[in-house]
């Protein structure tokens, strides 16, 4: 149930989520007996929450590499096995596994997915689910030992109000889609990593204003589109490829507006932090938060 996740994705991979990046740097030497003696408590945890493709996954990797700590990846699926009582011991198991490799970074990946059906009510197993998300929420509140969490979620409605409460995360991170300035920076990044030395031959300013309301994972992928079209004709790639590539995708938010707007609120109302820099987004998630009422958590 718990893998070693080896990872060399480093922060320089990361476009835009300058917010994020400045409070994982900050907290760099938090581990250390030197913090420790300064009187700095372990950080506990952070969730970030945000549409596909936004670099959840993958912020959650550099967060390790970052900090040169261990990346141990829960595979939440699997916390759930047939016999009665067995989830139960396995939660237990993957508590004292983490606490002997301590520090070290625990990732739950889309933590939605595995307890996300435990406030409907709608799951057949859901005494098992709640009890094991009970021993988990415990343990987050109450560890000393150094692991950090970093949780990410998707569906956040279904997400149980407990699990949010004071104290189980240092920080909430809503994960934006990229404005023009960060998709710029991702597509930087990318084309750095592909074509070091040729990437001012790209139109990285037009490449941006092309890509509104696509997020980082769909930048890669026109990159990649693009790329098959310059292989096919057996040249290399430009940015007129791309633009291509481009025309032809139509990004997931265009048919989710409703669904990030929502995503929003939400975010506003847990109390979370924008992990971009984009003063526009910040003040959004503040006047939410004016009109909600802070502290505010429940959703629905
Ligand atoms: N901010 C970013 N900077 C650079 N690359 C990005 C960024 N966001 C996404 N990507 C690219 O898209 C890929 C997929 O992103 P990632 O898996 O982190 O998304 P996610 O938010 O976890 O999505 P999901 O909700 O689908 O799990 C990354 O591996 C990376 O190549
Ligand atoms: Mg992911």
């Amino acid at each position: 149930i718990l893998e070693f996740f080896q990872t060399s994705e480093s922060l320089k991979n990361v476009g835009g989520l300058q917010n994020l990046k400045s409070w994982v740097k900050m907290r760099k030497n938090a581990f250390t007996e030197e913090a420790r003696r300064y009187g700095i408590p372990n950080p506990k945890g952070v969730l970030l929450v945000g549409i596909q493709g936004t670099g959840k996954s993958l912020s959650a990797k550099t967060i390790a590499h970052e900090w040169r700590l261990p990346l141990l990846r829960l595979d939440s699926g699997r916390l759930f096995g047939g016999i009665v009582g067995e989830s139960e011991s396995r939660v237990r198991q993957m508590i004292q596994l983490t606490e002997a490799i301590a520090p070290c970074v625990l990732w739950i990946d889309e933590i939605d997915k595995a307890f996300g059906n435990i406030s409907s009510g709608m799951d057949g197993d859901s005494g098992t689910s709640r009890r094991v998300f009970g021993s988990l929420i415990t343990w987050m509140q109450e560890k000393t030992v150094p692991v950090f969490i970093v949780a990410t979620a998707n569906n956040v409605r279904i997400l149980p109000a407990e699990l949010l409460r004071k104290g189980r995360f240092d920080e909430i991170f809503f994960l934006n889609l990229p404005n023009e300035i960060e998709r710029q920076d991702i597509f930087k990044v990318h084309l750095n990593r592909l074509r070091p030395s040729r990437v001012r031959q790209f139109d990285l300013g037009l490449l941006a204003r092309q890509t509104k309301d696509f997020s980082g994972a769909e930048i890669e992928q026109v990159i990649i589109d693009g790329m098959h079209i310059g292989f096919g004709d057996r040249r290399d790639f430009t940015a007129e490829d791309i633009v291509k590539a481009i025309e032809e995708t139509v990004p997931l938010a265009a048919v989710a507006k409703e669904q990030i707007e929502g995503l929003k609120q939400w975010a506003a109302s847990a109390g979370a932090r924008s992990a971009s820099l984009d003063t526009v987004l910040v003040e959004k998630l503040k006047r939410y938060t004016q009109q909600q009422g802070l502290g505010h958590l429940e959703v629905d």
